[in-house]
Parts: structure tokens; sequence; C-alpha cells
């Protein structure tokens, strides 16, 4: 089921499959809203705040999203992919920190582009 995403900063919304990271659909989509680096972990260019929504991500590496951040909701968009169910859930709005804040729910076939 494929979920749509908003980059709260800048009013950008695409869908993103289950499949795939948030990033890929992203630059699939020709947004440019969360900053893109090494696409695989490493850099933490595409460190985001998940504020709405369920997700799982890959292991992040501790140096660009410590264990605090991850517990904040911070994750690496190129190593997050939304989900629905018994998954990590977003904390809940709260001050905006550094990087982009993103939120998903899923995309129902009726529901229309805003
Ligand atoms: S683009 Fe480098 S960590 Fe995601």
């Amino acid at each position: 089921m494929p979920y749509l995403i908003t980059i709260d900063n800048t009013g950008e919304m695409f869908r993103c499959k289950e499949d795939m990271h948030v990033l890929e659909a992203m630059e699939r989509a020709m947004c440019r809203g969360i900053p893109v680096g090494c696409r695989n972990g490493g850099c933490g260019a595409c460190k985001v705040r998940i504020t709405v929504g369920d997700y799982v991500t890959r292991k992040m590496n501790r140096a660009v999203v410590n264990a605090t951040e991850e517990l904040q909701g911070y994750a690496l968009a190129c190593s997050v992919r939304a989900s629905r169910g018994r998954q990590r859930r977003a904390p809940g709005r709260a001050d905006a920190g550094d990087g982009a804040q993103v939120s998903s729910q899923p995309n129902r076939r009726r529901s229309r582009w805003h």
C-alpha cells in the first residue's frame, strides 16, 4: 500500500510504496525537501524527524543518529520506510530540531492530492 509522505518544512507531498525508502521515493517524485548525500546511511545528510506515522528503519549509524535522537523520531530518510501496524511510532509533535520533518499516512485510493 502506498503512503502519502509530507515534508512539513516545504509542504511537498509524494507517494511512497511500502518497500521503498523515503529518500528514494522523494527523488523519484522530483521533490527536494530532504537533502541527499551518500544514499546508504553513512553521511547523515538526509536526517529527518518523523512526526506522524509508523515506520521501520535499517540499523542506523550512531555517529549520525544517536539513541536519544532515535527515540525522538529522528531517522535517515535513505534508511526508513513507512509502515503500518506494530512498528515504531512517531513520538508526536515537539520542538523542531535539525533536519526536515516528515509525516506519512496511508494513501487511500480515493484520497486526492491537495
Ligand atoms: S544520504 Fe547519507 S545518510 Fe542518507
